[in-house]
């Protein structure tokens, strides 16, 4: 069978002052879709895949806000984990459990807190996806083609042959490479992001883990008999502390012998921040781009506004900016600072 993981763990805090380490960006309609970003990446599946085979990992403190969020989701599909231990522990965690319901599973593990436009082409890669890795022992990933040297992602060069339809061998995977390095990559024209989407066998993943990550893949063969028995939740307090925090980029796909490739153009953004919000929102005739609800705006330029329910919010003269109403916080900043307001949002903490 085919299943759906969705990780929905992070704290995504450069969207802050509407994500908050509480409240994370993931259950935010950040472009004033109607929609969460968790609610959007969980329709985009059950398109496709049956809802009881997709399960949710996140963080324990959000297993309420992803109850509420998708009651469609049986609630044993639900996953909490005890502590933050980055993507690798999640993706174990859920490896194994699965592995022993049923043995031959195929997985596609997504984050929950992208931005795809075209569902119909998503569908269509993930299944060539699932097709592949079913005959294969392939961790495939989805690469994007690049438009800056960003060194937030992964960049993954590639053979030029496929080896099947539309899937490439990765020759070389790094994880957030400095700017010299992600610069040289974009220049040589080989590279495509690591869009973070993950399709392979749940038994071919677990093999990496024996081979990459032996002391966690320990960890979890210990207490894996306890898996989907009242005894899990006690099973994970005693797994995690053991766990070392890495995310699965640098812990496997840098290093691991069979990764695959589909090149996939969908629409792709990680909304990793604002600015990237605004390029995905549509502007008005003066640029502004304008997510949530009532605003007004004169002799304003090229600006990102997120204003709450209710409440009118109006500009004038502004140009570049930032603004972000909330209930508590107001936020005003330029565009070009916003890489500043995790370091504004630490100073916050200080003072309080
Ligand atoms: N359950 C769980 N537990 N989920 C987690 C945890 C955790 O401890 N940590 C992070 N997540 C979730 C996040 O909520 C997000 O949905 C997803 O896992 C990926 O984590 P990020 O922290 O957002 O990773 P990243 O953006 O720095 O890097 C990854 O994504 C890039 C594309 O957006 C990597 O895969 C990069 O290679 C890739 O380019
Ligand atoms: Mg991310």
């Amino acid at each position: 069978h085919h299943y759906v993981v969705i990780m929905a763990g992070g704290i995504g805090s450069r969207f802050w002052p509407m994500s908050r380490s509480n409240y994370p960006k993931q259950f935010l309609d950040i472009l004033g879709t109607g929609k969460t970003l968790i609610q959007s990446t969980f329709e985009r599946f059950a398109a496709f895949i049956p809802q009881e085979n997709i399960y949710v990992v996140t963080s324990a403190e959000y297993v309420n806000i992803v109850k509420h969020q998708l009651p469609e989701l049986p609630l044993q599909n639900i996953l909490g984990e005890p502590s933050r231990k980055n993507t690798a522990p999640c993706i174990a965690y859920i490896s194994f459990k699965l592995y022993q319901m049923d043995p031959n599973a195929t997985m596609i593990v997504a984050p929950a807190d992208h931005l795809i436009l075209d569902n119909i082409a998503f569908n269509k890669v993930c299944l060539e996806a699932l097709s592949f890795v079913t005959k294969h022992n392939a961790l495939i990933t989805l690469g994007i083609k690049p438009t800056y040297p960003n060194t937030g992602y992964g960049y993954i060069q590639y053979e030029q042959h496929e080896v099947s339809d539309n899937v490439y061998k990765v020759k070389t995977f790094t994880e957030k490479p400095n700017l010299e390095l992600a610069k040289a990559f974009m220049a040589s024209g080989e590279f495509l992001w690591n869009a973070g989407i993950f399709v392979w066998q749940v038994k071919n993943i677990i093999s990496a883990f024996e081979k990459y990550l032996p002391e966690m893949y320990e960890v979890f063969l210990a207490e894996k008999a306890r898996f989907n028995t009242p005894e899990e939740h006690a099973a994970l307090l005693e797994i995690y502390p053991l766990c070392t925090n890495i995310s699965i980029d640098f812990g496997i796909m840098e290093k691991a012998d069979n990764v695959y490739l589909i090149p996939a153009s969908f629409g792709w953004s990680d909304l990793g921040t604002w600015n990237s919000a605004y390029e995905n929102l549509e502007k008005d005739y003066l640029g502004n781009a304008v997510a949530g609800n009532e605003v007004m705006v004169f002799d304003s330029h090229n600006n990102m506004v997120h204003a709450q329910k209710d409440k009118l919010v109006l500009l004038q003269g502004m140009e570049d900016f930032i603004v972000v109403d909330t209930d508590d916080v107001l936020l005003i900043c330029k565009k070009e600072k916003e890489q500043e307001i995790k370091e504004y949002v630490a100073e916050v903490k200080r003072n309080k």
